[in-house]
């Protein structure tokens, strides 16, 4: 667990060498986010052509209200994922819950941001939880009696496959007990041009953002790739509804880590992000698979995003 002693991060270069060894050409997105990543992605979310945040966040400013009309006030708020946590205030001012639970595997993000809504909130209750959201978790137990609201912002559903999906709503429903509903954030499928420009806009930031993937991988595991001979590619799959990103070879290319030598041929592509997007009914199809009756949604008036409310009911015989 203790980064700080060793300068290199096992798993990010046991999953950098799994992908150049075995050739499946694909590392997992969680390693985007080092320090210079987090910093470009916040870049990302002031993009004209980045729609997800900002829209989400309207949306929260706009009907947080409406849904703390549906949930009731005084639950206590479950943030799965929450890292700096900037949405959060629009629904907390107006859910006045009894507590709320930021959930982050990053214990610095976490305390920083809990930090900074505590002065916000004076008064709240925080309990902040460092831990991998993606299992079965334990909450606090000064709220373990409190009805609950989940909240799961970001579409970060959408970065997962459908099998993943489904088996992290069956865990929040776990953790978070029956009778708890959950807030959760669905970006839409729109049309192409819309969806790939956020991946792929016209300034360059997402593929510096992506790019930055490799310049890690030099910094980190003493590697030398050219980083300049890899472009970002966003496409989008229209039979999984999802776009994907790949760094793309422009030319054949080696290079080394750990002293091992590889080498990429001129187009090969590696796989860093899926980001899945959702029609109402697939959002609510989704919810229902991990366990959760859709209850209520909100959007925007082009439909770029959704917030869905549902519920954790008690599981009844199937006629
Ligand atoms: N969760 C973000 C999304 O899917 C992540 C993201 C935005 C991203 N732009 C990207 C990931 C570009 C990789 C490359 O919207």
């Amino acid at each position: 667990m203790d980064m700080t002693t060793s300068r290199v991060d096992s798993a990010f270069k046991d999953d950098v060498l799994r992908c150049f060894e075995r050739e499946i050409y694909a590392i997992p997105a969680r390693w985007l986010y080092d320090r210079q990543g987090s910093e470009l992605f916040e870049q990302i979310t002031d993009l004209a052509e980045y729609y997800p945040t900002r829209t989400e966040t309207d949306l929260l400013k706009r009907y947080s209200a409406e849904v703390t009309e549906m949930t009731g006030s005084n639950r206590a708020v479950i943030e799965f994922g929450s890292g700096s946590s900037t949405k959060t205030p629009h629904l907390l001012r107006a859910a006045d819950p009894a507590a709320y639970v930021p959930i982050d595997i990053s214990g610095e993000f976490l305390a920083h941001s809990a930090a900074q809504l505590q002065q916000q909130f004076p008064d709240l209750a925080i309990y902040p939880l460092e831990a991998d959201f993606m299992r079965r978790l334990n909450l606090p137990d000064e709220v373990k009696d409190m009805p609950k609201l989940g909240f799961f912002p970001g579409s970060t559903i959408g970065n997962m496959i459908a099998r993943t999906s489904v088996d992290l709503l069956r865990f929040m429903r776990e953790t978070l007990g029956l009778g708890s509903q959950l807030l959760i954030g669905f970006d839409r499928v729109k049309d192409t041009d819309t969806l790939v420009a956020a991946y792929d806009d016209s300034a360059g930031v997402t593929a510096e953002f992506s790019l930055n993937l490799l310049h890690r991988i030099n910094r980190e595991l003493d590697s030398d790739i050219a980083v300049d001979q890899f472009r970002h590619v966003a496409v989008w799959n229209d039979l999984f509804a999802r776009i994907e990103i790949y760094l793309e070879a422009q030319s054949d290319v080696c290079f080394s880590i750990d002293n091992r030598s590889f080498n990429l041929a001129k187009g090969q592509q590696i796989h860093i992000e899926n980001s899945h997007k959702y029609g109402l009914r697939d959002a609510r199809l989704m919810l229902r698979a991990g366990g959760w009756s859709p209850v209520c949604e909100w959007s925007d008036e082009r439909d770029y995003f959704s917030l869905v409310l549902a519920k954790a009911d008690a599981f009844k015989h199937a006629p």
